[in-house]
């Protein structure tokens, strides 16, 4: 296994992952571990330096996080950021205290300390702010390098020990020359640039022909990039011991069962073994509303489906998934972020299951895995195809999936993908969607009243799914979109458009 250039003890700020990606964009090979990660497990990665990221704790909570002090010992440079940074003052004796101000959004930064750490930074430029405490005095033998109108120890450093700290949140696009900062920490640390998508799908081939040895791993695939990339990954490292399996749990949209087994056997030569489990899993969907237990039923219901599967074959110990960073952060299974929904093949996953699992993916996002996947020789209509969710249209079904439900978003959806292809807005948008909103409203058709059911079109901008916006569609789309929705798909009376970014509101609706 390769080791980490840079390290990054997740203290839980939905944006950790950002600094391990503005670190690889720039050539670092960054990983995150948990923030209470062992000494040792830190030591058996071999980092060249290391970043405390931001987190929603204060350092003086009862339940603090705190990492291991033995990082300090290791005489590696150090970065910390936000809550990172509270904790370094801390742990070095500085006062750290609500902030009387808080400051969220953006803020400016004076320069007051030219150094290395902040060579190429424009004095007075934006940085992104996100904190209610604040550090109140400087640690021992630290010198104040920046500061901003509320926080007069902004970024300060131990230029000896090479351990640095900044308030604000370079990783976020808004700090103006955070990557700038982030790579000066990288060359502070010595690291060189040399890290790629060649050299990752490199390191994953051989990391996954070391772990399966003479075993066999089922690759669940549903035609996404993620799953897809993962096939292609495993069909390199370990041919001989891959079974590649397809379910169709009912929750599929309109063909696309027979459109994903075409694509794989087809255009990517795997074998592919196709299962139809629609009854079961619509029948364990049958009265359930809750959008949590929604995910966990389907969750469950397809290691059930994987391990009947996996009977039928000798030695097969590993279960592949195309898990991203974005599935772990929001299921809150890697540090300490809060659960935003369990994402289907990460918190849905039952205690009972015996599979080990193989997860080439968990450490990137989407865009990523698209650089990937080219990588990989995956054709561009792959690589690119909108994100599906696992739990497909059952979270798209607002209350109980039936039959009569997923039939009718089933007909609004095709409408709405034809009308994105042929006017050229599917490519560019993340994601579009219909949503069957099981709100009735009265409308008027011919002469007559009607009183049916509302569907919402999702369509929104994204470049990893941790943010997003609503795409700005133009007004004719939404209309032939709309009226052909409500003049096709009998029992559709009303189509409205979502205009909520994500945060606050998330991409999908349950
Ligand atoms: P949210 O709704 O969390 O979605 O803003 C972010 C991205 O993740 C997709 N998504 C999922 N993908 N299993 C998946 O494989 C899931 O359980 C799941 N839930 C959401 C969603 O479609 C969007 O692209």
């Amino acid at each position: 296994m390769k080791n980490a250039d840079i390290l990054v003890l997740d203290f839980g700020s939905q944006y950790t992952q950002l600094i391990a990606r503005r670190l690889r964009e720039q050539g670092v090979y960054t990983e995150l571990v948990p923030f209470n990660a062992s000494i040792d497990t830190i030591k058996a990665k071999n980092p060249k330096g290391i970043i405390l990221s931001g987190g929603p704790a204060s350092v003086y909570d009862e339940n603090a996080y705190f990492c291991d002090d033995g990082i300090f010992a290791l005489g590696l440079p150090i970065l910390g950021i936000c809550y990172g940074m509270q904790l370094i003052a801390y742990k070095n004796g500085a006062n750290v205290a609500p902030a009387s101000h808080k400051e969220y959004g953006k803020a400016n930064i004076e320069i007051i300390k030219e150094c290395e750490f902040m060579s190429g930074v424009v004095d007075n430029s934006i940085v992104w702010m996100s904190h209610s405490d604040k550090v109140n005095e400087l640690p021992k033998g630290f010198e104040v390098i920046a500061k901003s109108q509320n926080s007069e120890f902004c970024v300060f450093g131990d230029f000896e020990r090479k351990i640095y700290a900044m308030q604000f949140h370079p990783e976020v696009a808004h700090s103006e020359f955070g990557s700038v900062m982030l790579k000066n920490f990288a060359k502070i640390c010595g690291c060189d640039s040399t890290w790629n998508m060649g050299s990752f799908a490199k390191t994953q081939i051989q990391a996954i022909r070391e772990k399966v040895g003479n075993d066999k791993v089922l690759c669940a695939v549903s035609g996404g990039v993620d799953s897809s990339v993962v096939a292609a990954l495993l069909a390199t490292a370990v041919p001989e011991n891959l079974i590649v399996v397809f379910v169709d749990n009912g929750l599929l949209r309109t063909n696309e069962a027979k459109q994903v087994e075409e694509m794989f056997k087809l255009k990517l030569g795997v074998n592919l073994i196709s299962i139809d489990a629609s009854e079961l899993f619509l029948s364990r969907l049958k009265g359930v509303r809750d959008p949590e237990k929604k995910r966990k039923i389907i969750g469950e219901t397809f290691i059930e489906v994987f391990d009947n599967e996996a009977k039928k074959h000798t030695n097969v110990k590993y279960l592949a998934q195309g898990t991203l960073y974005t599935d772990i952060i929001e299921s809150s299974v890697v540090g300490a972020s809060k659960t935003i929904k369990s994402h289907h093949n990460v918190g849905g996953l039952p205690e009972w299951m015996k599979f080990e699992l193989i997860e080439p993916l968990r450490e990137i996002f989407k865009d990523e895995v698209r650089a990937l996947g080219l990588e990989l020789g995956l054709s561009r209509d792959v690589v690119f195809r909108h994100p599906f969710p696992g739990p497909g249209l059952a979270i798209r079904i607002m209350g109980e999936v039936d039959e009569l439900s997923l039939e009718l978003l089933r007909k609004a959806d095709v409408i709405l993908q034809q009308e994105l292809k042929s006017s050229g807005w599917y490519d560019k948008t993340w994601q579009a969607f219909c949503v069957l909103l099981n709100v009735s409203s009265v409308g008027v058709m011919g002469d007559n009243r009607t009183y049916e059911n509302a569907v919402c079109i999702r369509v929104v901008d994204a470049s990893d799914g941790m943010t997003a916006s609503f795409s700005r569609l133009p007004y004719d789309l939404l209309e032939n979109c709309s009226r052909r929705i409500i003049n096709e798909v009998s029992g559709i009376n009303r189509v409205v458009y979502d205009i909520s970014s994500k945060p606050p509101a998330t991409i999908e609706w349950e």
